[in-house]
């Protein structure tokens, strides 16, 4: 469905994630047809550049980041003449008036900073100041959303000098992701699963998101976030959110986002020995955390694993366990809803006990694996065996169903369209900043420094043992 004309500024618009994730989008909704040649998209940040020199930039962008353009040069032609640059100081009054000749009336107008968090402030300001904003006007705004609970209240507050709630996107690209969307399609579109899902019937639940990639590029950022702030404080906690919350009573921005924020709110304080965090050696030729960024004293972690309580009706008894790490074994992103064994086995111990596991696997092969009990086949007696009634999307729906588009692509035509279903509210940030800071804060206090894991492994020795002293077991990251 084609979204109304718009008029869309990058700032940052030669930055990394406009060149990989932001201007690779709009190229592939273009050419889905969702908005034509009438839309214009400015790039703005520091540096003087032509305006050509800046469409070979985002030329260069689109063969790396989203290939198939090679091969359709009239479209990407097409595209590539929609786009202007324009030099910006956000923090003086250069480029503003230029900006402004090039904004239209009439098509809704959309600001997205992909800058630092520093400048968020001093955008919304000038955007104000120089007339740009009007009635249609909305911003979208990067993670990391503040560093703490205090930056992120103070963020809040300046946003909200100039615009209101209604008109602030904060993303966090996991809840573009269609997997993710789907876990409340599983879980409100069917009658299966929502009265087993509880602690009478769910003995727990595990979140991984395992990547096999280190730092990368972006040392200077990680070294002084780590996965904590990187990962945990959005995409796990909000993946948690989505499996631990009430239904609402619409799919609407508010009526989500009310459900999410009551997990939040419900989550116990977190244990000093329920957490763990790890730093990457270096191994399979690669250098370890502290060599590649460069700080030989590092005590930034790559890796944490969670035990954590909903303390809710529903969660009540039900450990959530969540991990994330650079460096792992594989790059594997899955839920795991681990069902409580059958009260009684009437085939006595020796056929086994099995229960059954619900996973959503979110990447790669997206699909949900229901792991259901028969009885092994064959003439031996009764004895039970696990298998999987597997749902790989690409298998189910066909590969052209499941090529699902980037979270990006879903996300910015949201903004478009105004649907702030799968962004996060203000208080909702807070709420996770309110939770996350006082496990960072004991880590710091503490003092030590994150264990070391092997590149290629699953994580640290601990973070193992924060399953086994339950007598559970991590899944494994393959
Ligand atoms: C980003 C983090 O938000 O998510 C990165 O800053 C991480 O450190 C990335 O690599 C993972 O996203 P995805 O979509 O590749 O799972």
């Amino acid at each position: 469905i084609p979204v109304d004309p718009f008029d869309l500024v990058i700032f940052g618009g030669t930055g990394d994630l406009a060149r990989r994730k932001i201007l690779p989008a709009l190229y592939r909704r273009f050419v889905a047809g969702q908005f034509g040649a009438d839309t214009r998209l400015t790039g703005a940040a520091r540096g003087e550049m032509e305006t050509g020199a800046y469409r070979a930039l985002v030329r260069d962008a689109l063969m790396e980041f989203a290939p198939e353009a090679a091969a359709d040069t009239g479209t990407r032609d097409a595209f590539l003449d929609m786009l202007a640059y324009v030099a910006l100081d956000a923090r003086g009054e250069d480029g503003w008036e230029a900006l402004a000749a090039r904004m239209r009336s009439g098509p809704i107008r959309a600001f997205y900073f992909s800058v630092a968090p520093g400048l968020f402030g001093d955008l919304a300001h000038r955007l104000h100041r120089h007339g740009l904003t009007d009635e249609t006007a909305r911003i979208v705004v990067e993670k990391p959303f503040g560093h703490d609970l205090d930056s992120a209240r103070d963020l809040n507050r300046t946003l909200a000098r100039h615009f209101d709630e209604g008109r602030i996107y904060r993303i966090d690209h996991y809840l573009g992701k269609e997997t993710v969307q789907n876990l409340m399609a599983i879980r409100f579109g069917n009658v299966l699963f929502e009265p087993l899902w509880n602690s009478q019937y769910v003995d727990h639940i595990q979140i991984t998101v395992a990547e096999s990639v280190g730092v990368g590029g972006r040392a200077g950022y990680y070294d002084h976030a780590g996965a904590m702030r990187d990962m945990v404080q959005n995409h796990l906690m909000q993946l948690l959110c989505l499996i631990a919350m009430e239904p609402p009573a619409r799919f609407a921005p508010d009526a989500v986002r009310d459900e999410k924020l009551k997990v939040i709110r419900a989550l116990d304080p977190v244990a000093r020995d329920h957490a763990v965090r790890g730093q990457y050696e270096a191994g399979h030729d690669q250098p370890g955390y502290r060599a590649q960024v460069g700080n030989p004293d590092s005590r930034t972690e790559s890796f944490v694993a969670l035990k954590a309580h909903v303390s809710n009706w529903r969660w009540a008894g039900t450990p959530f366990y969540l991990r994330t790490g650079k460096r792992l074994r594989a790059r594997t992103s899955e839920i795991a809803v681990v069902f409580k064994d059958a009260p009684h086995s009437i085939f006595g111990a020796e056929a086994g006990r099995h229960r059954n596991i619900l996973t959503i696997r979110l990447q790669p092969n997206e699909g949900i694996e229901l792991g259901v009990t028969i009885k092994e086949p064959g003439p031996g007696g009764m004895r039970l065996i696990d298998v999987p009634l597997d749902m790989t999307f690409a298998e189910a729906l066909g590969p052209e169903e499941a090529d699902f588009p980037d979270a990006y692509e879903r996300l910015i035509m949201d903004v478009i369209r105004g649907n702030q279903t799968l962004f996060m509210r203000g208080d909702e940030v807070e709420a996770a900043w309110a939770w996350t800071d006082p496990i960072i804060a004991g880590w710091e206090t503490e003092g030590a420094a994150p264990l070391a894991y092997a590149t290629g492994s699953s994580g640290p020795e601990d973070a193992l043992m924060l399953m086994h002293r339950d007598g559970r077991r991590w899944r494994e990251i393959r």
